[in-house]
């Protein structure tokens, strides 16, 4: 059995907590670089297992991308992973398997140098590869180690990888610091401001994202939900919706490559108001926006628009309410064209509440027990 050790690639010094803490962009870029090196090296681990700790995650998510090999969590590779762990992440396996495990020092030269005898230091970013004979995992081969060094030379960049850009930076994703398991879509999303401006959303694609609207669920299947679309191949149309939406909102939006306006009709039928009428229209788009992440392609949801100039523009009638604007594009994080203000907004941290302020139990603002 092959089994691949790496650890985490270069991570920030600070954050809220240990667990959040974020590969740099430069860590980013050299995990990237690796994995491409792997790549060549054919490297076909069964599944990669990682830490939960951000760092380990972010550099998980970036190998698994490239060798499309897909990652599981695990507590084990966690702090204090040890050959126990390894046994027993490993016991489903087959003599020919690979396994990769991406987590942390000491941890990581720790079990590489006790499987192989040999004393190994890892540094960040750095993979060592161990061979295993059946029955004896707890003894192995040290194959080869790769230094993040090497990983560069053997990248062709020949040198340590470049300073870093001029900050803020923007980063490559923004996945949320959440020691939980999260559906990759959902893990992905955010909403960007910086929109690709030369690329287009084609008409298979748009249709996909709609459709995926349209089979949201509804109160009595109501379906209360209507989409005003303007792509920005007609030019006309993309302005006349782009007039609706606040000046705020306005310097971004203006790149994307649709816009919508999402209108609920108010009532279940003539003056019997459908109280459920918004929380349908936010379950059709939150399906929208998911579909479109999973053809690359980012929304930003918009409160700040005027909805009278939305209904004048469109005669929208009385019983419907035009709820938010949409901006839908695929990402760029070459944001020259953006304010310092919005590119300082970019590479934002996210931030949320904890679990414990949303979620209760036995009473109002008790966090429930089985809370972490
Ligand atoms: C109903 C709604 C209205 C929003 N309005 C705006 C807006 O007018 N301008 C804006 O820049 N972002 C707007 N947002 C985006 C939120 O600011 C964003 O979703 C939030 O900060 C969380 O960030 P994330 O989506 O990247 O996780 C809106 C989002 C929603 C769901």
């Amino acid at each position: 059995m092959k089994l691949y050790f790496l650890r985490h690639g270069l991570a920030e010094d600070l954050a809220d907590s240990d667990f959040a803490r974020e590969l740099t962009p430069r860590g980013r870029r050299r995990v990237a670089q690796s994995a491409q090196v792997m790549r060549q090296l054919n490297l076909r681990p069964q599944r990669i297992v990682s830490s939960p700790r951000l760092r380990a995650r972010q550099t998980a998510d970036i190998i698994s991308a490239a060798l499309d090999r897909p990652v599981a969590l695990a507590d084990e590779v966690n702090f204090g992973f040890d050959l126990d762990d390894i046994s027993s992440l490993t016991q489903d396996l087959g003599s020919g398997a690979e396994i990769m495990f991406v987590g942390h020092n000491p941890d990581m030269s720790l079990v590489v140098s006790q499987l192989t005898g040999v004393s190994v230091s890892m540094k960040k970013g750095g993979l060592a590869r161990v061979d295993v004979t059946d029955g004896e995992a707890a003894q192995g081969e040290l194959v080869w180690l790769i230094a993040p060094k090497v990983f560069d030379a053997l990248a062709g960049a020949g040198a340590p990888a470049a300073a870093e850009p001029a900050s803020p930076t923007t980063p490559a994703q923004k996945l949320p610091a959440t020691p939980h398991r999260l559906q990759s879509l959902i893990q992905h999303r955010w909403s960007p401001l910086g929109f690709d401006r030369e690329r287009g959303i084609d008409k298979a694609t748009l249709l996909s994202i709609l459709e995926a609207g349209r089979w949201a669920a509804s109160s009595s299947n109501l379906q209360p939900w209507r989409f005003i679309v303007a792509a920005k191949e007609d030019p006309a149309e993309f302005q006349k919706l782009l007039s609706v939406i606040k000046e705020g909102n306005q310097p971004w939006a203006q790149h994307a490559a649709v816009l919508m306006i999402a209108v609920a009709r108010k009532y279940r039928q003539p003056g019997v108001v459908n109280r459920h009428a918004g929380y349908d229209l936010g379950q059709a788009i939150a399906q929208m926006v998911l579909q479109a992440l999973d053809h690359d392609i980012y929304t930003h949801q918009m409160g700040g628009f005027y909805p009278d100039k939305a209904r004048d523009a469109y005669q929208i009638p009385d019983d419907y309410e035009p709820y938010t604007a949409v901006a839908m594009a695929y990402r760029t994080t070459a944001l020259e064209h953006l304010s310092d203000g919005h590119r300082q907004r970019e590479a934002a941290q996210r931030q949320r509440h904890p679990l414990a302020d949303l979620v209760f139990s036995g009473g109002w603002a008790r966090p429930a027990d089985f809370l972490p």
